[in-house]
């Protein structure tokens, strides 16, 4: 018996967001709305998104002794997320420079802060909260130092599952572990090391596959998802809806997907539920603002 259905280990960032007619290219200034300041982070995001479905959820992360620290961790309590395994202090909470244009699209530039400094050793020591968990869950705003002592804390039988955005390559250690390895297009060329994947999704889950995950899952955005394992691949329609703000609605996917597969759902079942997921977090302005509860997937 597990104490949590998910825990989750990375990134706890401020949002700093401002709507913009157009993101700006190079050399380019433009004029957007107020500031708006909120939780996020793709570790805080997937512990909150988790806790409003109503999976039991602990969060392993590092945040500052300051006001954004406070933010992060009034939010994580306020869904219900167990913070016994945040640590605070030393230096600065993470944050993340965020604009946002009317389709609903951003672009992010985090700077770490105290998410750099989450440790190997900062896991070793919550060896007792991997030890409570059913799925573990983790992304790479985080050291991949620490991303590796992740997969070495995990228990026996405990799942592991990935988002490593923002991507770069990783280990043979850290892919074998994945079940699965959650990727959109870009992400798969990253941890593939080409910019040339094959023609179709099919053909990128095969070529990652054999690079070691258990299972994949690759986002499609408007087309959905397309989830593989060695007994094959499936197709997963995604749920339509008028987007308003795409931030963390990948969080939410990832989170509702682990957690899922965590109570006994195949991929494609669990990767269906997640698509209503992200759906839902895509109507709402902000991250973790956004997330739906379990009633609200079932409503949309
Ligand atoms: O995935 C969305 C998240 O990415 C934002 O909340 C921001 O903090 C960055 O980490």
């Amino acid at each position: 018996m597990y104490d949590y259905d998910l825990l989750i280990v990375g990134s706890a960032n401020a949002d700093l967001v401002i709507g913009v007619e157009r993101r700006p290219a190079a050399g380019e200034t433009v004029l957007g709305s107020d500031l708006a300041v909120h939780p996020g982070g793709k570790g805080a995001n997937q512990a909150v998104a988790a806790a409003r479905l109503g999976a039991r959820t602990a969060l392993l992360a590092r945040v500052g002794d300051d006001d954004h620290g406070k933010l992060l961790l009034d939010s994580q309590r306020t869904a219900g997320v167990d913070t016994v395994g945040v640590l605070v202090g030393e230096v600065p909470t993470g944050v993340a420079l965020i604009t946002v244009d009317p389709s609903g699209d951003n672009s992010i530039v985090v700077s770490p802060g105290a998410n750099g400094r989450l440790t190997p050793g900062d896991i070793r020591a919550a060896a007792s909260l991997f030890h409570a968990s059913r799925v573990v869950s983790t992304q790479l705003e985080i050291p991949l130092e620490t991303v590796v002592e992740v997969v070495r804390s995990l228990a026996p039988g405990s799942r592991f599952v990935l988002n490593p955005s923002p991507p770069r390559a990783l280990p043979r250690e850290v892919l074998d572990a994945c079940d699965p390895l959650i990727v959109n297009e870009h992400e798969a060329k990253v941890i593939l090391g080409t910019s040339r994947v094959g023609d179709t999704p099919e053909d990128w889950a095969r070529i990652l596959l054999a690079k070691g995950p258990r299972s994949v899952v690759i986002t499609l955005g408007a087309e959905g998802a397309l989830v593989a394992s060695a007994d094959g691949a499936r197709r997963i329609p995604a749920v339509r809806v008028d987007p308003v703000d795409t931030t963390g609605a990948g969080d939410a996917f990832t989170a509702a997907l682990a957690w899922r597969l965590g109570t006994g759902e195949s991929l494609a079942e669990a990767a269906a539920y997640a698509a209503r997921v992200g759906a839902a977090a895509v109507t709402k302005a902000g991250a973790q603002a956004s997330y739906p509860t379990a009633a609200e997937v079932e409503a949309l």
